[in-house]
């Protein structure tokens, strides 16, 4: 057992309540900050966290030397086991194509023919990306195998980086694929092999493009892997108002991830619910699509995560900060709002109470910014100030 001490904490984002004091702002209050901050950390866990004058001994220090720190960065939403290159069609949209997810197959193709060294050196070199940029919690989906054997190969190679994976074998209906016939597998025999590898499924339900499932077919495929024992995550509204995030809600899912398009009773029935909004600029960024309104959400008591979404399609950034800034710029949250959504918002996306936060208990999963403040994230974007913090 090894206790470190981190001092020079100019400002910490503990994004635990019981910070909150009397008179603090809105964003104190919402970020549990705290200045002249110290923490300790015994072994990969929280031990104290506190004012700098009355922190404990420990065994070693860390000086941060003034700069912000805060838990690190949970990317709920990411699809990292792929292979191939679509940079002809982001070139096409920024041109003025549509997204439709027909770019899929291409990606489907490509990580086929990938062995699992490759894929796995490709997923390892997308999560080391990611730490450098202050990410310590990541979610992966499959969903570029579309078949028994690659959909269970991708989830067992992101099984080795992380327990949160995620059975995307609903990601489009395989081209040549009868519609039905491909809905049986992926609630059957898809299904048995790919559960012993994750933890979460997920369905791209979307009626607005002819590759993606609709209400239906989604509602079948989630309460198949909900009765095998996965818990639920849900693509929706990512082109046109659509099923799933009432599916998402009726349902229980944890998440519902894109939320671009939404109804006044998607919104109200969230708000009513335990699902997570988590909304996905990059996205909108890479379509040139227009940005989901965070303000409605919050406004209406929605809990909204932000993440990347990470994918060759629609989105190939794996940077947090990059995402803080767009929410902030292009969707109507504050930097404290779009913070807390990167990190305990994410953490509430995948239900873990031991990452997001920083308090006695949890793990040491740490960002530090070379800057005194999270605003900073927002205030400098495109500048790498933020990594992760190996104590
Ligand atoms: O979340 N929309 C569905 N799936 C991904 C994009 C996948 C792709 O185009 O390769 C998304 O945006
Ligand atoms: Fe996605």
């Amino acid at each position: 057992m090894t206790t470190t001490l981190v001092t020079g904490i100019a400002e910490l984002v503990t994004n635990d309540p019981q910070h909150a004091r009397a008179g603090a702002s809105e964003d104190e209050r919402l970020l549990g900050l705290l200045t002249d901050a110290a923490i300790v950390v015994e072994d990969d866990r929280i031990a104290w966290v506190g004012g700098a004058r009355r922190a404990p001994d420990a065994d070693r220090r860390v000086d941060v030397n003034g700069a912000a720190l805060m838990p690190g960065f949970v990317d709920s939403h990411a699809h990292l086991v792929f292979d191939g290159d679509r940079s002809a069609e982001f070139a096409a949209r920024m041109a003025g194509e549509p997204y439709d997810g027909g770019g899929i197959a291409t990606t489907v193709a490509a990580t086929r023919d990938a062995d699992d060294d490759r894929l796995t050196a490709l997923v390892a070199r997308r999560i080391a990306e990611m730490r450098a940029q202050g990410t310590t919690c990541v979610e992966v989906k499959s969903g570029y195998g579309l078949t028994v054997e690659d959909e269970a190969r991708a989830l067992r190679i992101a099984r080795e980086f992380t327990p949160e994976t995620t059975y995307l074998g609903a990601h489009v209906v395989p081209s040549g694929s009868d519609r039905a016939a491909y809905v049986d597998l992926v609630c059957g025999e898809m299904l048995g092999a790919c559960h012993p590898y994750a933890r979460w499924a997920d369905v791209f339900c979307e009626p607005g493009s002819a590759h993606a499932f609709d209400g239906d077919e989604s509602a079948t495929i989630l309460s198949a892997c909900r009765d095998a024992g996965l818990e639920l995550r849900v693509h929706g509204g990512q082109l046109g108002e659509g099923p799933g995030v009432q599916l998402a809600v009726e349902l229980g899912a944890a998440s519902v991830d894109h939320c671009t398009y939404l109804s006044a009773s998607d919104v109200a029935a969230l708000a009513d619910s335990s699902t997570v909004a988590t909304l996905l600029p990059g996205v909108e960024f890479s379509t040139r699509s227009p940005y989901p309104d965070a303000r409605r959400l919050i406004d209406a008591g929605v809990s909204v995560a932000i993440a990347t979404d990470c994918n060759p399609g629609t989105c190939y950034s794996d940077s947090m900060p990059f995402m803080i800034a767009l929410a902030v710029r292009e969707m109507g949250m504050s930097a404290a709002e779009a913070v807390w959504a990167a990190t305990a918002g994410g953490a509430q996306a995948l239900r873990r109470d031991d990452v997001g936060v920083i308090r006695p208990g949890a793990r040491a999963d740490l960002a530090v910014l070379d800057a005194p403040s999270h605003r900073h994230l927002c205030y400098r974007p495109g500048v790498p100030i933020a990594r992760t913090l190996e104590v």
